[in-house]
């Protein structure tokens, strides 16, 4: 037989509560992120167990309730993400910075922001890694293919040439430590009014005119990933001084738009809310990367130094060219590129460099597939896409005939990367050090040359 209470003994009338307190001392969750999480990642630092035990003595001994989420929101610490982010709008000097997780979300982020979509042509240069393509392609654009010149970066000639009625965006990459032409594709993109997205992944620090790069055209995105000069982990950042660029760029990569200063609210303007993706900086990578940024300049004035110290050095060579400089002084300047004379001599001078002692390498004669140079980007030249309709390349949208996708397209491109000598310039090198690089290109060039 069931005991019907009476109303008021209900706790919301002021009756006596059924549960005055859970034994259970920590919350659903307990405490997510404690000192085992914190000890497994100090184990990808590689730090021995005998060190690793007596980490975790000291941090037994504290109070493990803090409970960092590692995540930008609901953190009992300070955001590390917004914290880079802060530190980026000061350093670059721009009024929006956007920390992302990787260099590839910060061009889906900056081309989704600016517009690019069906119907519309992106042009990007023949070397770059193949993520400034791919992510054209992701946003239903189309890439258009453009030669680099003698400084490893978009050729304007060649952008100018290439420019059509659907031309939306230009993607000037500032490849391996060197920046492009930016007054020449500024008044390009102003004459044809375009938008510029600069591709920075490669060249963080680096400068134009004293101008960080990145920051000159109306977006810049970099990779803050490890293989880049700056970063550590996998990360990126996306920068601009334009408010509803930005807006749009934080609705691509948090589709549940966190950012906005109202989560839940309507969109304010028409455009400011769609379908994005995820692509929030992780905590860890915000943390790790605020520690790069800060090393930034001064890294880069001590590799600027060493490749001034190499390059002052050099002798002038019968065939082999150095890779040209659109601005010397705001050069990151770790990769000093050489322009040999053929295929057969890069190869020659980078094996004959290395057995000189100095770190070189050289594509040369080899037929190893690269997916930093065009002619291996199949799935843009052979248009494959994921599903089999073939978007955007068969977009109804698309007006123009698509570009003439070919391995040889851009031909100058491709042979002028075969002919590059890469050598890595090292930081920490002394004075001494860059003089015998130098004479050791001055030995070997003097020779092959
Ligand atoms: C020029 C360039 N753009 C974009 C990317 C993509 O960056 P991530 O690997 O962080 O996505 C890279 C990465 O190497 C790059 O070199």
């Amino acid at each position: 037989m069931s005991t019907v209470t009476p109303e008021a003994s209900l706790a919301v009338n002021g009756g006596p509560k059924t549960v005055e307190e859970f034994e259970a001392k920590q919350g659903g969750w307990g405490l997510k992120v404690g000192v085992d999480e914190f000890m497994a990642l100090a184990d990808t630092w590689g730090y021995s167990e005998a060190a690793r035990e007596k980490m975790r003595d000291i941090l037994e001994e504290e109070d493990p309730y803090v409970n960092p989420r590692l995540t930008r929101y609901y953190n009992p610490r300070p955001s590390r993400a917004a914290m880079l982010e802060e530190y980026a709008r000061e350093v670059f000097g721009v009024k929006y910075a956007l920390g992302v997780n990787s260099g590839t979300s910060a061009l889906m982020s900056a081309y989704v922001a600016c517009g690019i979509g069906p119907g519309t042509e992106v042009i990007i240069p023949a070397y770059t890694f193949y993520a400034t393509a791919a992510a054209v392609v992701a946003s239903k654009g189309i890439p258009v293919i453009a030669e680099i010149d003698d400084s490893f970066t978009i050729d304007p000639e060649d952008v100018e040439r290439k420019i059509t009625p659907r031309t939306k965006a230009i993607v000037p990459v500032h490849m391996v430590g060197v920046c492009a032409n930016m007054d020449a594709i500024m008044d390009i993109a102003r004459r044809h009014d375009l938008v510029v997205i600069e591709d920075n992944a490669q060249s963080c620090g680096g400068k134009y005119k004293d101008r960080y790069l990145g920051t000159i055209g109306d977006m810049g995105c970099f990779s803050l990933s490890s293989y880049e000069v700056v970063g550590a982990g996998e990360a990126g950042l996306v920068l601009t001084n334009d408010e509803w660029l930005y807006i749009r760029a934080t609705s691509q990569h948090d589709t549940a738009a966190c950012w906005r200063p109202d989560r839940y609210a309507k969109e304010r303007t028409p455009g400011e809310l769609f379908c994005g993706q995820n692509y929030r900086m992780s905590e860890m990578a915000g943390t790790v990367n605020l520690v790069q940024l800060r090393r930034m300049e001064a890294q880069r004035v001590r590799y600027n130094t060493n490749l001034r110290a190499i390059l002052g050095g050099l002798d002038q060579f019968r065939d082999t060219k150095l890779r040209r400089s659109n601005d010397p002084d705001g050069d990151v300047g770790y990769m000093l590129i050489l322009a040999a004379g053929s295929r057969e001599s890069a190869s020659a001078i980078a094996d004959a460099l290395e057995a000189e002692g100095v770190p070189a390498g050289a594509r040369g004669t080899r037929a190893s597939r690269d997916w930093h140079i065009y002619s291996y980007w199949e799935q843009i030249l052979e248009q494959k896409t994921a599903t089999e309709e073939g978007c955007p390349f068969s977009c109804p949208y698309y007006e123009g005939p698509l570009p003439d996708y070919s391995e040889d397209m851009c031909a100058r491109s491709a042979d002028l990367f075969d002919r590059a000598v890469f050598l890595s310039v090292n930081q920490w090198w002394t004075p001494n050090d860059c003089a015998s690089v130098a004479a050791a290109i001055n030995k070997v060039c003097g020779f092959l040359g």
